[in-house]
């Protein structure tokens, strides 16, 4: 697990924020020489890139193809045997091996949107990240799709995380029949099937052109979820309250706007845009309070996903002028030179909001200002208003750039939190197979001697995004400490979303969604 049930933390209000924050900010930007940018890319964000995407190997579930990490094996060949499905593929969400449902499908989102806007020949593509991103996107849809075997029951879980916790030993050797969750019409959960049907319906634009029938599948099962999710309304953690401790979803309303948000996007149909601007919107899109941007809580990439739509096409919809003016709102709470600017960050200006995974937000939120500066852009919308004072997207890119090059060292720490990146990073990193020689045949309890043990990793968890550092910027490099050393595969796709739109230049902003 990585993941502490992390409270969705609004930003302050425009008032509350004009007050409070308009303070400490000036008091923080005096001690500062300032925010200008260093001009020069210390930082290869090409190189990280190609680093952070090597994760997703390492979190590999299933039979193994054409294997690049020389310390992982085929794992979980039997996940589903029982219900006669295979669901074997997929990911593990972290330093673990219990593939968790609803972080999986919104690591597939993530990693789709970016190929969509980031893909072609002056992205992902252009450094040779493309194929391996839609092969990392088709090995979670593959197994989303076999996770949904009827209209209303989706697999949701495979493996017992209060026991999985219990044991220290790689995905390899176990054994045991792992149990899986299900939801369904008398137990539904409809976060975590939206969120579903998001991933299912963004990657069927991945794969639109490169394999049509695959991507037709991918649409029919993500309109089927997503009628389930909206039909039966109800919190997965509700219908399965094990899943709390681990990845509690605190509403769903987010993902149904998000997942409907996607339909639109893949269908063009106007069922799925009067969704998000009829009375589902009124109950749940929380308009001009902004949010951050998580696993948990999608309603800021709503907003940014549905300006797209708004400056592009939308102009004389005034729902679609809501989320934007609320996406607009959260871009000025980022700036730090915005009045409005939020004071949670550290000293060194990262956005810091919460103590477990701290890099998540961060990392979310540059992703969404990269895009949105991007959006701005390209519609010939020049001009961010943050109350009296006025930003360019350039504002937006420069502070998604700063985000980043923390994350990659420009630390107290001197401490790249990208494992694999720069000279120095961290070698502890809570993460089971990592830590466990591959020739080690150990079982559940005696592996605990390599989380024990007072030596580095023999194997390096290349691509991780570690949980990051606390508020005061201190990081401890120690096996044991899940709060700050565990890295998840959606920290990695959020990550390779930031280094995606900082390693393409601004004109390469999306073909692919029209
Ligand atoms: C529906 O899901 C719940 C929770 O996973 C489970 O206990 C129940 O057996 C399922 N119902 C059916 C008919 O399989
Ligand atoms: C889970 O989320 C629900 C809904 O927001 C909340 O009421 C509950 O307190 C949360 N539980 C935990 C353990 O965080
Ligand atoms: C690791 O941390 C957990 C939770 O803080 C603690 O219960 C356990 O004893 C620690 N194990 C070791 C080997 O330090
Ligand atoms: C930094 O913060 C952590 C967590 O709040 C705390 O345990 C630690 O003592 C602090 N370190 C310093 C040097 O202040």
């Amino acid at each position: 697990m990585a993941c502490k049930p992390i409270c969705v933390c609004l930003l302050v209000t425009i008032i509350a924020g004009a007050i409070v924050g308009g303070i400490l900010f000036a008091a923080k930007s005096m001690n500062k020489k300032g925010v200008e940018p260093s001009e020069s890319h210390k930082h290869n964000y090409v190189a990280a890139l190609k680093i952070a995407m090597q994760f997703f190997d390492i979190q590999k579930s299933g039979k193994l193809v054409n294997n690049q990490i020389k310390w992982r094996g085929d794992s979980g060949l039997k996940d589903g045997k029982e219900v006669d499905l295979d669901l074997s593929k997929g990911m593990y969400d972290a330093g673990d091996a219990v593939k968790f449902g609803f972080p999986l499908a919104f690591t597939a989102t993530m990693l789709s949107w970016t190929i969509l806007e980031r893909g072609q020949r002056m992205g992902m593509e252009g450094v040779d990240q493309l194929q391996k991103a839609k092969d990392s996107v088709k090995w979670i849809t593959d197994y989303l799709v076999n996770a949904h075997p009827k209209d209303n029951v989706l697999y949701v879980q495979v493996g017992d995380a209060e026991k999985d916790h219990k044991c220290w030993q790689r995905p390899e050797s176990i054994t045991d029949n792992k149990p899986l969750f299900q939801i369904n019409t008398t137990a539904p959960g409809s976060d975590v099937a939206a969120e579903t049907a998001a991933a299912l319906a963004s990657a069927s634009l991945v794969f639109k052109k490169s394999d049509p029938p695959y991507s037709a599948k991918l649409l029919e099962h993500a309109k089927k979820l997503f009628i389930f999710a909206d039909k039966y309304r109800e919190y997965y953690s509700v219908s399965l309250p094990q899943v709390k401790k681990y990845y509690n979803s605190t509403g769903y309303g987010d993902e149904l706007l998000w997942a409907a948000s996607w339909l639109y996007h893949a269908t063009q149909e106007n069922i799925y845009k009067d969704y998000v601007v009829g009375s589902e919107a009124e109950e749940f899109a929380d308009w001009g309070k902004p949010s951050w941007f998580s696993w948990d809580n999608k309603l800021a990439g709503v907003q940014v996903l549905l300006s797209r739509v708004y400056f592009f096409h939308g102009k004389d919809n005034t729902k679609l002028a809501k989320y934007q003016k609320s996406a607009q709102a959260l871009m000025c709470t980022l700036l730090p030179e915005s009045p409005s600017a939020t004071s949670d960050r550290t000293n060194g200006g990262l956005i810091w909001i919460a103590e477990w995974n701290a890099l998540q937000h961060p990392v979310a939120v540059a992703f969404l200002a990269s895009l949105y500066g991007d959006y701005m852009e390209k519609s010939d919308n020049e001009n961010l208003e943050c109350d009296e004072k006025t930003f360019k997207s350039e504002d937006l890119r420069e502070f998604a750039k700063k985000q980043a090059d923390y994350v990659l060292g420009d630390n107290p720490n001197s401490m790249s939190y990208l494992v694999g990146y720069s000279k120095k990073f961290p070698k502890f990193v809570h993460h089971r197979g990592a830590s466990i020689p591959a020739d080690a045949t150990t079982g559940c309890k005696d592996g605990y001697q390599w989380l024990e043990s007072t030596k580095p990793n023999p194997n390096e968890a290349t691509g991780a995004l570690v949980g990051g550092p606390f508020m005061n910027e201190t990081y401890i490099d120690s096996r044991n400490n899940s709060m700050q050393g565990e890295p998840t595969t959606y920290n990695s796709a959020l990550l390779v979303g930031l280094l995606s739109s900082l390693a393409t230049s601004s004109q390469s902003v999306v073909t692919s969604l029209g």
